[in-house]
């Protein structure tokens, strides 16, 4: 079975065995039948954050469990529970319709809610973490369905219990959202944001204003996954010491680092730019012309190998010129 339309760099690869699930019932028959036969699992949801880099002689179990509900908790919170299968921009854009607070700085993040939690999601000032209430997960050695709170998720930037200790030992089978009604929490404190509003001349923006501000950025320098493969940014923003960070700014006095602590985090698109990448071609990969964190394919013909041999060369160039070390923050299989 190809893969292709599975993942959203749109790698051309192939898996020995692939199935489709609908309920938790449905996951729980076929890891049985794959645990009798041996095999090894892939799961995948939307496929926008992984790499595949070769042929998976195993079973793909792709995860298609669908349906939104809700519960009020009182006049300004509500619960709203997603399954894992639901797109999450459709999935932001109902809770917009309804006008529920909170999702809206994460508009047009590709991929499904269920994956929402692995890598917390974030944009635009909001990870998923701040409006989190709680997920169910089908625990694969016991088979069991367990509920895990937003603690037990050990959130952090671009991390999660699901990339750590759990990694491997749960498929997120639901996510629930605590969201406003009413007393809207609008956060507009990125810059660009701000700015974008104001090119749209709104000085009070409602949540659904935010939104709109939020796609427009999007669109004007991420690609459309749907247009040229990529899986939004490849990398992680590094952070690194406040004393490595002055010695760099001797040298490069442009450096922008947004302190935390003992600690400043680094724009890897900066890095990357620095270093002579931005919309540089090889073959059939290239960094992304309008944002140097995003690698596409740009020919729609790269091979995964070959990605991830790009995303190398990157790594060592931008450690030869700035001693940083850049992690990728896309899945490699
Ligand atoms: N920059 C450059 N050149 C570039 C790209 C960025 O110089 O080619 C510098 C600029 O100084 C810019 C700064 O980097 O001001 C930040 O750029 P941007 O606002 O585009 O955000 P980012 O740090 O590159 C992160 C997330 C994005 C998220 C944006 C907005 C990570 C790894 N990426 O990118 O997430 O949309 O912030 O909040 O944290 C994703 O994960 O797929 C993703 C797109």
């Amino acid at each position: 079975v190809s893969l292709k339309p599975y993942n959203t760099f749109g790698v051309e690869v192939s898996a020995r065995y692939f199935s489709e699930v609908n309920s938790a019932e449905e996951l729980i028959e076929i890891i049985k039948f794959s645990k009798a036969k041996k095999l090894s699992n892939l799961f995948l949801g939307g496929g926008s954050n992984i790499l595949l880099t070769k042929d998976f002689d195993g079973l793909v179990i792709r995860l298609n469990l669908k349906g939104i509900t809700e519960k009020i908790i009182d006049d300004n919170q509500v619960l709203v529970t997603a399954k894992a299968g639901e797109n999450w921009h459709q999935f932001v854009m109902y809770c917009l319709d309804k006008n529920y607070g909170g999702l809206e700085n994460l508009s047009l993040i590709p991929g499904n809610v269920g994956t929402s939690p692995m890598q917390n999601i974030g944009a635009y000032g909001t990870e998923i973490k701040d409006v989190f209430e709680s997920c169910k997960v089908l625990n694969l050695e016991t088979l069991e369905l367990e509920t895990l709170n937003s603690g037990q998720c050990q959130f952090g930037y671009r991390d999660s219990i699901f990339k750590q200790e759990g990694k491997g030992k749960y498929v997120i089978l639901e996510v629930t959202f605590r969201l406003t009604r009413k007393d809207h929490k609008i956060d507009v404190e990125y810059g660009a944001i701000q700015s974008e509003l104001t090119k749209m001349g709104i000085s009070n923006p409602t949540i659904q204003d935010v939104s709109k501000a939020v796609i427009n950025i999007r669109q004007s320098k991420l690609p459309d996954p749907k247009v040229i493969g990529n899986a939004g940014s490849f990398f992680k923003n590094p952070t690194i010491s406040a004393s490595q960070f002055e010695n760099l700014k001797q040298k490069f006095e442009n450096i922008p680092g947004y302190p935390n602590g003992d600690f400043v985090k680094v724009p890897a698109g900066w890095l990357i730019e620095q270093a002579g990448w931005k919309g540089k071609k090889i073959g059939n990969v290239a960094s992304n012309q309008l944002q140097a964190l995003v690698i596409i394919n740009a020919t729609g013909n790269a091979t995964g190998q070959e990605i991830f041999d790009f995303s190398t060369m990157i790594i060592d160039s931008v450690k030869e010129k700035f001693g940083i070390e850049l992690e990728r923050e896309v899945n490699i299989i």
